[in-house]
């Protein structure tokens, strides 16, 4: 059985808005604080977008990197503008295809997938091709949107796209991942966080 989803594609014409704090209600250094991150980690941000967890997680990969991954050259090219402003060395930006990364497989100690599963065309093609890119036992974190609507919800995408956390959950042990913790963040979103 595929998951072929209702493709919803981020606008990247959208992109100025999306780190306003009135959209996103959320810390990303409260979100990094619960990764297993280690300094040295190799992580891929799939999904990178305008890089608002690729900074903060490069800066707390002193002896590592990240490499941030975008299907859309324009958000890849707003991205390394903010890396470069922010003086921030560790980031490799680079284009990818909707499951097709450019990266050896089996090389990364972690990889974060935020608001992106709902995007992608094949979410069981998508998770497994991510599960590929791990070391053995590495993580990946994954966090989108609940899928029900909140008087006090940010603008998001159409419910009818998004993954309600069961669901993840389903299509990552489908693609072969453990489900090691899985949380609320804040009334909107939600974290799992799988070992591969
Ligand atoms: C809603 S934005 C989220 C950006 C970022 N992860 C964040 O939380 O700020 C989704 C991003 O994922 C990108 N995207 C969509 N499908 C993708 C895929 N299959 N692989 C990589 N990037 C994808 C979009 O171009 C967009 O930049």
């Amino acid at each position: 059985m595929t998951d072929k989803a209702h493709p919803h594609k981020f606008d990247p014409s959208w992109k100025e808005n999306l780190d306003r704090p009135e959209h996103r209600q959320l810390d990303p250094e409260q979100v990094l604080d619960s990764l297993p991150l280690k300094p040295s980690d190799q992580v891929a941000d799939v999904g990178a977008g305008t890089g608002f967890f690729t900074i903060p997680l490069a800066r707390r990969l002193s002896s590592g990197k990240v490499l941030a991954l975008d299907i859309s050259p324009e958000m890849l090219a707003f991205l390394q503008q903010k890396v470069s402003r922010a003086g921030v060395a560790n980031v490799e930006a680079a284009l990818c295809a909707d499951a097709d990364f450019p990266v050896a497989p089996g090389n990364l100690d972690g990889v974060i997938l935020f608001f992106v599963l709902h995007e992608a065309a094949d979410r069981t093609v998508f998770l497994k091709a991510v599960k590929c890119l791990l070391k053995p036992g590495a993580w990946a974190a994954l966090m989108d949107w609940e899928a029900r609507a909140g008087s006090s919800s940010p603008p998001g995408p159409p419910l009818r796209v998004r993954v309600p956390p069961e669901e993840a959950r389903r299509l990552a042990l489908g693609a072969g991942f453990r489900v090691v913790a899985e949380r609320a963040v804040g009334p909107n979103y939600y974290m799992l966080i799988l070992e591969g």
